[in-house]
């Protein structure tokens, strides 16, 4: 068992079973690049307020630079048997400096390390999710441009409804996911680095040496702050007890992640035998053990699963904090897994459904067939007599009666005479519905929305 930042007051050792029960090191082991910033901070608090003197401060700096050199170089490998990241580094530093190392916890609580450490972690990652969001808006983009001479059947309530523009199509989803990347932009904006809550109550450590160390460990990572505030404490309980940035992050991945469902879900359903509309990039695909044939949509179908468990990772915090009296308590040690789980699973499913979206192929040919489909121009039949002057009402129960009429007697309205089609309206001729029952007028008469050209000019929002 490794040392322990605690003890003194025991007469027993911890029982083995419930140590492992409690200890978080095989998860907060993330959080250790976070943890050495808050230790390289509080160390140059403690020299700002004359508690340690100039070659301890010197020594303890070092000995935890060390350390994050291992973590850069990806060698730092986590003692399982230490409780958390702040222990172990405690010990590392021991096993580095001896008795001085005791020095490095002065006024310090680990309380107000974890939260550093996740505010940090959460700031980090929001900006790598951004870099990844850029990439699929650009897939994205470049798939509806790619297809831009493409007309799709749209749909509600599943049923084919109007006809769309692919472009039209996929920019459905690149604004969705365009509301995503504002609201991570927001929340990475708004995080500030808050320290100096001690357990609950504050420390003896004066603000200006907290302000003054953040500033200039800031300075010397060439920290973007623009992308954040340093601040000290606001409020020391608050700062302690809050995990309200963690269920705000995990909120944001959620409606992100509900996006991505929904996209996985069209793309599951386009590319059904029954709807042909998409291919599928079969490096995206898996191949079933007992029918040879099979090309199953299986990444799509786990995005479509993590749902669950991205929802339920934010739903297992918001239930954690509910009721907890202030301030800080160990249940909220539990707020870790669900928030790395989310993190890492967004990360994955926006790279590869980047990947995806750039390998996707259109079938033109069974695109083309459901377009031939009449029911999709009913509404632009519609339109065109409203146009003429007919009262709307009247003129949907008319087109409503000769697709009626259609469907019953096997018949195409395209292919009626001038003369059948008169004893509907007297303003409907061949000529007309020839020119209006096809994929181009349909979206052409759309005149609330913006034009191909100006869509197509729209780019993926950069990172500022
Ligand atoms: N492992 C703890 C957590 O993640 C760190 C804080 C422990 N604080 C304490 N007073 N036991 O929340």
């Amino acid at each position: 068992m490794s040392k322990n930042l605690w003890g003194g007051r025991f007469k027993k050792a911890i029982d083995q079973d419930f140590f492992n029960f409690q200890k978080s090191i095989h998860y907060d082991h993330k959080l250790v690049e976070y943890d050495l910033y808050h230790s390289i901070i509080h160390v140059s608090a403690l020299r700002e307020a004359k508690i340690l003197n100039a070659s301890e401060a010197k020594r303890l700096t070092s000995a935890l630079n060390d350390i994050a050199r291992e973590v850069m170089t990806n060698t730092f490998k986590p003692n399982p048997n230490a409780e958390d990241i702040h222990t172990d580094i405690h010990n590392r530093v021991t096993k580095k400096l001896g008795d001085l190392a005791q020095k490095l916890h002065t006024l310090r609580s680990r309380n107000d390390q974890v939260v550093f450490d996740e505010k940090w972690y959460c700031y980090k990652e929001g900006i790598y999710i951004l870099g990844e969001l850029n990439i699929l808006l650009t897939a994205l983009n470049h798939l509806g441009t790619r297809y831009k001479h493409i007309y799709l059947p749209g749909y509600t309530h599943t049923q084919r409804a109007q006809v769309v523009s692919f472009f039209n199509y996929t920019g459905a989803f690149f604004a969705m996911f365009e509301r995503d990347f504002e609201r991570i932009d927001m929340f990475v904006k708004r995080s500030s680095i808050y320290i100096g809550s001690g357990a609950l109550a504050g420390s003896a450590i004066p603000k200006a040496a907290y302000s003054e160390a953040i500033k200039k460990f800031l300075a010397k990572i060439k920290y973007e702050s623009k992308h954040g505030r340093s601040e000290t404490v606001k409020n020391s309980l608050d700062n302690v007890a809050s995990r309200d940035f963690v269920i705000e992050f995990l909120s944001i991945l959620s409606m992100l992640q509900m996006h991505l469902s929904r996209m996985a879900e069209d793309f599951i359903l386009y590319s059904t035998r029954e709807f042909s509309f998409f291919d599928l990039p079969e490096e995206y695909c898996t191949g079933s053990s007992l029918l040879p044939h099979k090309k199953n949509p299986d990444f799509l179908e786990l995005v479509r699963g993590n749902t669950g468990r991205i929802y339920g990772n934010l739903m297992s915090v918001l239930t954690t904090m509910k009721g907890l009296p202030l301030t800080y308590n160990r249940d909220m040690q539990l707020d870790k897994e669900p928030l790395f789980s989310s993190t890492e699973t967004i990360k994955e499913e926006l790279k590869i459904s980047a990947g995806l979206i750039n390998g996707l192929i259109l079938n033109e040919d069974k695109i083309h067939k459901a377009l031939e489909d009449e029911d999709l121009y009913a509404t632009e039949l519609v339109e065109f007599l409203v146009l003429k002057g007919v009262a709307f009402k009247n003129a949907h129960t008319l087109v409503g009666r000769l697709i009626r009429f259609t469907q019953d007697n096997d018949l195409k309205i395209k292919e009626m005479s001038d003369s059948d089609l008169k004893k509907f309206h007297k303003q409907l001729t061949a000529k007309d519905v020839k020119r209006i029952m096809n994929p181009e007028y349909a979206v052409a008469s759309k005149k609330s929305i913006p034009t191909l050209k100006k869509a197509t000019s729209k780019k993926p929002r950069k990172l500022k």
